[in-house]
């Protein structure tokens, strides 16, 4: 995720502004910068990769006690020099650095153009730099031009911000991305992440969404978002550096699986215009998608699973035939394609070599491809024909979550936009679930406000050996999710099962006490599972339910985990989070290295 330091003080900004960046190269970025004030001048250097480029490029004295820096993760444009920030008005009375997403990025430049103001980058930080110089000209005053420029953007921010004029103030803004201030005797610090600026005190203030500060060496004030003054406490941060980076939380898959209702929000976001679906940035038009006939969806491991709900859910909902395929299967078994047909690969990283290939064995049959995948600029989004990208920011920990749940957000959204195309259900349909798809944030969120039961029955999962899971259509590939997770951070043997193969053979391997886990979220289909889950308890089994509030399943089950009521189709992005989460205690109960488990890669670049 991008990460912000400022720096207004007495001692030399650049050598703060780097250290601050190191402290923060932990959260993944792609290229970097920073921008010194010294007086009028103001010095921008900026690199892509890592951020030893930057300090190459930066090794020479430059003068100035006042500046900000960033770190970027690529969201809008490839990771350029370009793209990176800081970045500049075309007049250059403003110079910023931006975490978050402007979502009216392109009117805000159409309205700039007009307005005679020229665009170097792709980026949507840009088209606020521009516009805080639109008004920065007409008001002369930057706090003005500070609160009519917020009014006009939406989408979420952290801005931090030099002024032509201002030698010795630095500006911030907050909506949502989170923004510290930090005290120190005659100097102020400024960040995204506490870890930045720890070394140098641990007096900060928290800014609030809609907050602005003027900052200054050694002093700030706020203001609202009228420019009204505002009066706010300071607190002592009491983290040491370790819980620091990651948010106070004991690990980075917990941080992760706390994060995924931002980045689903964030997906969201980024394909949502005035209530519709545009898939513009990927170049897939409406009409392009009424042709397709067929889609092959393609990963690996839990990408592979996300691809094996959106196949229940387009074929479901759109009425398009798919087939989901491993990517190692998929590329040596000498596919059959027709005319109007698309191959989807889904990557976190993009640099999956079994994916990476089947992205090529799909071109080299002249099927077009398109790509799910969260890191910009990674192979398999260079390669691909569309790319979608989801906006989970940089994933850390090995065991995939938060990118799994924005893969998911972009599924429904794809099966939503083609059966649209199709006209396979009627415009309010299509706004219902538009509507039902924009409210899973806030069910993940509930869910994992209750996240504290799953602990017991953690507790008692963590001494055996063997677990299996159960479910059918979508509750079946998150079962298979679910005992990748527990599999892969716990080390226990967990086997997921359509709940109706039971009694197809492995039925003998349940003796007493065996637990069974059954995901319960379609109204459809809970009663079949419901009487699969009785065959075995029958046998002595130990029952537990990941179900939908209001599914009577209390008389069948030992336990159960209820998750909120959503539409059919898009339950997985609710039923997957106890599953992480039960995952997640088990492993760290058993005394294992959850972030990091054995003989795994985050990037598995080998075949
Ligand atoms: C499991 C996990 C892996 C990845 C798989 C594909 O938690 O993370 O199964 O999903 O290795 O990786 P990407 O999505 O980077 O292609």
């Amino acid at each position: 995720m991008c990460g912000i330091v400022g720096f207004a003080g007495k001692r030399n900004a650049k050598d703060i502004l780097l250290q601050g960046l190191q402290r923060l190269e932990y959260r993944g970025y792609d290229s970097a910068g920073i921008a010194i004030q010294n007086g009028e001048q103001t010095t921008v250097i900026k690199a892509s990769g890592r951020l030893q480029s930057l300090m190459e490029k930066a090794k020479h004295e430059i003068q100035g006690t006042l500046g900000i820096g960033h770190t970027r993760w690529a969201t809008h444009g490839k990771p350029t020099e370009e793209n990176a920030h800081p970045h500049q008005s075309a007049d250059g009375s403003v110079t910023l650095v931006h975490n978050g997403i402007i979502e009216n990025e392109r009117e805000l430049r159409a309205f700039l153009m007009q307005n005679g103001f020229s665009f170097s980058s792709e980026t949507d930080t840009e088209a606020a730099a521009n516009l805080l110089a639109y008004h920065y000209q007409k008001t002369g005053s930057p706090l003005k031009a500070l609160t009519e420029a917020l009014h006009m953007i939406h989408g979420s921010y952290a801005l931090v911000i030099l002024f032509k004029g201002c030698p010795d103030v630095i500006f911030t803004a907050k909506k949502e991305s989170p923004l510290i201030i930090g005290m120190g005797a005659e100097e102020t610090f400024i960040a995204s992440d506490v870890p930045a600026i720890l070394p140098y005190t641990r007096r900060i203030y928290d800014m609030e969404s809609g907050e602005i500060a003027e900052v200054g060496r050694g002093s700030v004030h706020f203001y609202d978002k009228n420019g009204d003054h505002i009066e706010k406490t300071p607190t002592e941060i009491t983290w040491n550096i370790d819980s620091a980076e990651k948010d106070g939380f004991d690990h980075f898959m917990m941080k992760e699986i706390h994060e995924q209702p931002k980045a689903v929000r964030n997906t969201l976001y980024a394909y949502l215009k005035n209530g519709n679906i545009d898939f513009s940035k990927a170049n897939l038009t409406e009409s392009t998608l009424k042709s397709i006939q067929k889609l092959h969806i393609i990963g690996c491991g839990s990408a592979y699973h996300v691809g094996m709900t959106a196949g229940y859910v387009i074929e479901d909902i759109a009425r398009i035939p798919v087939r989901v395929e491993y990517a190692s299967e998929f590329r040596y078994r000498h596919p059959v394609f027709g005319e109007h047909e698309l191959a989807v690969m889904i990557s976190q990283s993009g640099e999956t070599a079994d994916s990476l290939s089947a992205l090529r064995e799909a071109k080299a049959h002249g099927v077009p491809t398109l790509a799910i995948v969260n890191v910009v600029g990674s192979s398999i989004a260079r390669e691909a024909d569309h790319v979608l990208y989801t906006h989970a920011g940089p994933e850390i920990a090995v065991a995939t979550t938060k990118a799994y749940s924005a893969q998911l957000a972009v599924c429904y959204l794809l099966a939503v936009a083609l059966g649209h195309a199709k006209g396979a259900f009627c415009d309010a349909k299509y706004q219902v679930f538009l509507d039902e798809i924009q409210k899973l944030p806030e069910k993940i969120e509930q869910i994992l406000e209750k996240k504290d039961s799953l602990r017991v029955l953690s507790a008692h999962l963590a001494s055996l050996e063997t677990l299996f899971l159960i479910g059918r259509g979508v509750d079946f590939s998150t079962a298979l999710e679910g005992a990748l997770k527990i599999k892969e951070i716990s080390y226990i043997h967990a086997e997921a099962y359509a709940a109706g193969e039971l009694k197809h053979g492995t039925i003998s391997l349940i003796e007493k006490e065996t637990p069974v886990l059954g995901v319960l979220t379609q109204k459809n289909l809970f009663p079949k599972t419901l009487s699969n889950m009785r065959e075995v308890k029958s046998r002595g089994a130990y029952l537990i339910g990941i179900a939908t509030e209001g599914f009577d399943v209390e008389n069948t089950v030992d336990e159960v985990f209820y998750i909120p009521e959503t539409l059919r189709p898009f339950a997985p992005s609710l039923s997957v989070i106890p599953l992480q989460l039960l995952g997640y205690y088990i492993g760290t109960m058993r005394g294992l290295d959850v972030d990091k488990p054995r003989n795994l890669a985050k990037s598995v670049t080998v075949e």
